[in-house]
């Protein structure tokens, strides 16, 4: 009988992480300084990140070791199971064989500890004292939490205004862990102050969470900040997510035909894909699905250019896809995919046409989570859900077109927090949020002013 779940053992788990940069022919263009344009250095970055962080952001080495501190906080969760998704195949009567990486199986849920963990061993390790963090979804803010509890940092974390109010048991997580959390945008930084002047009723988003965290964390000695995605850093440390998935899958004498994950800022869809994408690059046949919201269509509508980070332009100049920084994007479930901009290293790579990307609408996705929780157990993040929308659109593909297709995809997270989007899904209450073409021209208008 084929196993369902893959299971390494600790003693297997990869001791390195995979850095891409070292395998492309033409490297992605570099992050700019807002005031120079010329591009940033390691001073730059110096007052917001330690520089074993700095160091990684920059890195050329194909395979960089994991601390051994790193290793044994990992070693809590990890390594996490391969699953072949038997009972949703059945369900769906397909030819396509269907594995999932299941990243909730994290003490907070998400594949976010990968990197909260290595980025508060780093900072910790440069004595800092104190880390800032924005949180969408609030999966980073608690991953944050938790990782800064295990090396005894103190950490403030602002959450964005609609998540704060959806999932106030998110913030007691974090606060349970030891963190100070707050609604975003707010009353404690000058960038909070601005927006809250010019609409009180705001949503938030994590461009204005980001500023307020950056503002918090250069205004205060011995903090530093934290940010749960995007930057290559951050795609680093999920690279343990593929690699381990690489093992796994050979263990079952499988290879995948397709990869794919859910994007906000890139990193678990990174993180699983990034290894598989090293094969593709030296001539292996596979092909990487980013799926997104269409409510934040960075991916599939955003114009290319440099642009900032957070909305009060605190951030380097980022070469991304973006629906411009003041973008605010509808207050949709997938609190996690609402950000405005992407990975420049995914960007890159969708540039050169290495990645597809599509993009759902909210009540597309949970009708593919309803359909995993009933047939596999889990009820997954509406973010993770993107992923799964995707994967069964593959699969039902392949049966329509008679393939065998094997698909694999990063469950990011559980859906535990995030019972009140079910709630509203179940009553049919839940909304397609039409694209808001207008409020896109309008955030463009403010970009071509930094492009130029
Ligand atoms: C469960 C889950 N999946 C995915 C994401 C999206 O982030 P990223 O694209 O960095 O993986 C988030 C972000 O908060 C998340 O909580």
């Amino acid at each position: 009988m084929e196993p369902t779940k893959i299971i390494l053992n600790e003693s297997e788990m990869p001791r390195r992480w995979y850095n891409i940069i070292a395998d492309l022919e033409h490297p992605p263009l570099p992050v700019l300084h807002p005031g120079t344009r010329e591009p940033i250095g390691p001073d730059d970055l110096a007052p917001i990140f330690p520089m074993g962080l700095i160091e990684q952001e920059v890195a050329q080495d194909r395979y960089i070791d994991i601390p051994e501190e790193i290793l044994e906080a990992y070693r809590i969760w990890r390594p996490t199971p391969l699953v072949r998704a038997k009972r949703l195949e059945e369900a769906l009567e397909t030819t396509a064989k269907i594995y999932y990486k299941n990243e909730g199986v994290s003490p907070t849920g998400s594949h976010k500890p990968n990197t909260a963990v290595a980025q508060a061993y780093y900072n910790a390790k440069e004595g800092v004292k104190r880390l800032t963090t924005e949180t969408g979804a609030g999966q980073w803010g608690s991953a944050l939490s938790f990782a800064c509890n295990v090396f005894d940092l103190d950490c403030k974390v602002y959450m964005v205004r609609v998540s704060y109010e959806q999932k106030p048991y998110r913030k007691i997580m974090m606060e349970s862990w030891g963190a100070d959390v707050v609604s975003s945008p707010s009353m404690h930084t000058g960038a909070g102050r601005m927006v809250l002047g010019m609409d009180p009723h705001t949503s938030g988003s994590l461009g204005i969470a980001i500023s307020e965290a950056v503002e918090d964390a250069v205004s205060n000695d011995e903090t530093k900040y934290s940010l749960g995605s995007v930057l290559n850093h951050v795609l680093l440390h999920q690279t343990i997510i593929g690699l381990e998935a690489k093992q796994q899958m050979e263990i079952a004498g499988d290879y995948p035909d397709v990869v794919i994950g859910c994007v906000g800022g890139g990193s678990n869809f990174g993180g699983m894909a990034l290894p598989f994408l090293q094969d593709k690059l030296n001539g292996k046949n596979l092909r990487a699905v980013a799926a997104e919201p269409t409510a934040c269509p960075t991916l599939t509508k955003g114009a290319f250019a440099y642009d900032f980070g957070d909305t009060a332009r605190l951030t380097p100049l980022l070469p991304m896809f973006t629906l411009g920084h003041t973008f605010v994007p509808p207050a949709i479930h997938a609190g996690g995919l609402r950000y405005h901009g992407g990975s420049p290293l995914l960007c890159d790579l969708v540039r050169k046409k290495l990645i597809d990307c599509r993009a759902y609408q909210q009540t597309e996705v949970f009708d593919a989570a309803l359909v995993f929780a009933k047939t596999e157990g889990i009820l997954p993040a509406p973010e993770s859900s993107h992923a799964i929308r995707a994967a069964i659109d593959e699969a039902r593909e392949a049966t329509f077109q008679g393939e065998e297709r094997t698909i694999l995809f990063c469950l990011s997270g559980h859906g535990h927090f995030d019972l009140s989007a079910y709630d509203a899904f179940l009553k049919g209450k839940l909304e397609d949020h039409e694209f808001p073409e207008d409020a896109l021209e309008k955030a463009l208008e403010n970009l071509k002013e930094v492009s130029n």
